[in-house]
Parts: C-alpha cells; structure tokens; sequence
C-alpha cells in the first residue's frame, strides 16, 4: 500500500478491490485529498456526521449543466434532488416520497408475478446447463421501476441503451464528469413527452400522480422539478437494485450456512442489510457534502466549501463501528449500515430495494436451493459495485450426471 500516497487513492478504489485501500485509507488518511481537490471521508463518524448535520454540510446545490446538455434539459438536470438544498429539496422530497412508497406497495403482486416469470425462464435454462443472473437482476430492476414509474414496457430496450450511457455501470468517481450529455437530453427530451402524454390520458401510476399534483399546484411541483424527478427515478431505479441483487445472488451462493436467513421473511430482511453493508452497491453518494464553515473531522482542518465524498463502502468496514467487518455475518446487529447515506437525502427508493431484493432472493433459494457458481463472477468496478456476469448452474444436475 506505500504507493497511495504517489498515486491517487481514487485511482486505486477504482481497482477491484477497494477494500484493502479503504482500510489503509481509514487507519492512515481518513480524511484525504485527492488531487481534484476534493475529500474522501472514510471513517463511520465523519461519514455519518457529514451525512446528518445539514446545517453544517450542504449539498451542492443547482448544479450547472455541461455545454452537452444546454437547451430545454438544462434547468431539468439543474434541479437533480440529490443536489439541493432547502427549501427546494424540502419542497421535492415531499411531492414524490409518500407517493413513490405507496405506489411500490400497491404495485406489489405485480412485481410478485414478474419476478416469477423471470425465474421460470432461469429454471428452463438451468435444465440444460449454465445461466447468468446478471440480466435476470437487470430486468427484474428496470420492467418494477419502469411499471411504478408508468413507462411503456415497449421503451425498455430505448431506455435501457439511455441510462447505460448516463450511468456508466464501471463509474464514474468523484470529481470526474459523467459523459452521457447527450443520452440525457435524449432522456429528459423523451420525459418531457410522456408527462405530455399523461397529462392527456392519465393512468394509475405514479408518473400520472405527479402530473395531477403538478396541474393542480404548479408552485409546489413546478414542470421542471417534475421531470427533474423523474428523471433522477429511471436513472437511479434500476441499476443499483440490479448491482445488489448480483451481489446478493453471489454471497448466498459463497455463504450456505447463512443462506437459511432467506428461508423466513425476518431472515431475509436482515440477509439483505449485510449484504448492502457488506459490499454497497453504491460506493459514494451522488452528489458531495460542502461544509459552510470551517470544520475538523479526524484532527483535519477543512474549510468552508470544500467538497467532501463519504465513501460509503469503507465507512460500512469500520472495525471501530463493527465486530469483524470484513466478514459476511447476518443478523450481526450493531450500527445501521450508510449505504443508503443518511439524513434528508436518505435514498428514496430504500422501500423497492428492500422489496425487490428480499423477493428475489428468496424465491431463488425456494425454487433453487441446490444453486453452485458455474464460473466466478466478474466484478463491475468503480462507484456501482456488482457483476458484470453471474453464472450459476444447479449442483443436484451434476449429481445426476454422474
Ligand atoms: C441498492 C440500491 C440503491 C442504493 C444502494 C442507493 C443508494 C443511495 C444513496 C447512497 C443515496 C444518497 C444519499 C445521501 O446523499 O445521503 C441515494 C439517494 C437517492 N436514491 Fe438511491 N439507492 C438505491 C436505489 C434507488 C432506487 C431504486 C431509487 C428510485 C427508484 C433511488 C432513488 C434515489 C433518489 C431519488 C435519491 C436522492 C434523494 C434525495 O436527495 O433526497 N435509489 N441512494
């Protein structure tokens, strides 16, 4: 680990395995500077105190757009949720939070049914060989999101292709520009329709909700913030869910003896929370936390408007916040977990990911208990964790072949 300090500790957490280069980061430069300028937190304490003292750490606010994404999309991408601030943030979460939570709830024997179809397909795979989880993750995420959203299921492969490029499942890290200018004026230019769309033939999904509220309180929920959300919903909806079911899918494969937490609804609960613990799908919040005045975190000095990155990943391995934090342990109990960062912008999706990934995961280990990693799992690097692939195959199969 003697080279971090000539390189650049972003460059390294962008190798496969962050951990060892958290952990050195946290004994050794727990608050460090990278050479954008900006700093990684990677102690508990400092990340939870940045993540929940909002007088003290703001976020960025409206953000400026890049030349790539001018014109009608820009006051849009401006309003991104994780960037603001009250009372705008304020006025944001509360137009979609309650709303979003309770369409997830209505939707889910809908969510039941397609989780079912996707894993018959898995099933008649596995008969004649090998099967990779890793689309299964990804459709399961994107068609839940896009039904509670009210997207035509039609746009999938269009979507899909849009937020691939906005959000590079391999990064980007802090400080570098994301480059999918052009995909998302495609995708707020396409939002921009469907509200349309909505407005004159409204449904009973959550995008049809939002237009209502909109229309009948365009102060509360003003155009731009409307698709400013919507957009930060079909970026964020699926590709984090699908990175942590992968990872889900590869612990319990690793890990039999824990695998029997998914036989109970409690269990599967809790299986689920180390594995957001264990490995953060997302290893950094969105957006940066900026202190409005001098602060000291770990014996460090930062000023005022510095831009500071909890790394949520390496405050989740703190051994001063968890008993053996490098071991995959459910039901451990202790301190909550970051990965869904904490405080006003505490993820807002939290209630779909819990429902997605308990589901899942169960019915796999209900309808495919004997399930055995056919090769290893290629591991996506950088901000979103998970696997590029996750091929599996059935261990009974073997025993009969023989
Ligand atoms: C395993 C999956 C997910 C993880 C690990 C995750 C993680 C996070 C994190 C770390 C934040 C930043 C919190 C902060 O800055 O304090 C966040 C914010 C957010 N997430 Fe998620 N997320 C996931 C899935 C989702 C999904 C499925 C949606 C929507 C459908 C979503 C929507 C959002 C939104 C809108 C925010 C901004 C909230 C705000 O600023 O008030 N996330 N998420």
């Amino acid at each position: 680990m003697g080279t971090i300090g000539s390189t650049d500790a972003l460059t390294d957490v962008h190798a496969g395995d962050p951990y060892p280069v958290y952990a050195w980061l946290r004994e050794s430069e727990p608050v460090y500077r990278c050479r954008t300028g900006a700093y990684l937190l990677t102690r508990y304490t400092d990340c939870r105190r940045v993540l929940t003292e909002r007088a003290c750490f703001l976020a960025p606010g409206p953000l400026r757009p890049s030349a790539g994404t001018a014109g009608a999309c820009a006051p849009v991408l401006s309003r991104v949720m994780s960037a603001q601030n009250p009372p705008r943030h304020t006025r944001m979460r509360a137009a979609v939070a309650r709303r979003f939570v309770e369409h997830v709830r209505g939707q889910q024997p809908w969510v039941s049914r397609l989780c079912d179809r996707l894993l018959d397909g898995v099933v008649e795979r596995l008969r004649y060989g090998v099967a990779d989880m890793s689309p299964l993750a990804e459709a399961f995420a994107r068609d839940t999101i896009m039904h509670v959203l009210g997207l035509p299921q039609g746009d999938r492969e269009r979507l899909c292709a849009l937020v691939s490029d906005i959000f590079p499942t391999s990064g980007p890290l802090p400080g570098q520009e994301c480059d999918g200018a052009v995909a998302m004026r495609q995708l707020t230019d396409y939002l921009h329709g469907q509200v349309a769309r909505r407005r004159r033939a409204p449904g009973d999904d959550l995008m049809s909700e939002l237009v209502e509220a909109h229309t009948a309180c365009p102060e509360a929920l003003p155009h731009e913030e409307l698709v400013s959300i919507l957009t930060g919903l079909t970026v964020a909806g699926y590709p984090q869910i699908a990175a942590g079911i992968e990872t889900g899918i590869v612990l319990m494969i690793r890990h039999p003896k824990w695998a029997v937490f998914l036989d109970d609804a409690a269990g599967a609960r809790m299986f689920v929370e180390e594995v957001l613990r264990y490995d953060a799908p997302v290893q950094f919040t969105p957006a940066p936390r900026i202190p409005a005045r001098t602060v000291v975190l770990s014996g460090v000095t930062i000023p005022a408007g510095a831009h500071l990155w909890p790394v949520l990943g390496a405050a989740n391995r703190d051994p001063g916040v968890f008993t053996r934090p490098d071991a995959f342990w459910p039901g451990r109990g202790g301190a909550r977990h970051l990965s869904f960062g904490g405080g006003a912008h505490y993820c807002l999706g939290a209630e779909l990911v819990y429902l997605e990934m308990v589901m899942l995961l169960r019915r796999l280990r209900q309808r495919l208990p004997d399930l055995a990693q056919a090769r290893p799992p290629a591991q996506r690097v950088g901000r979103l964790r998970g696997f590029t692939s996750v091929a599996v195959r059935r261990a009974e199969a073997d025993r009969h072949d023989r």
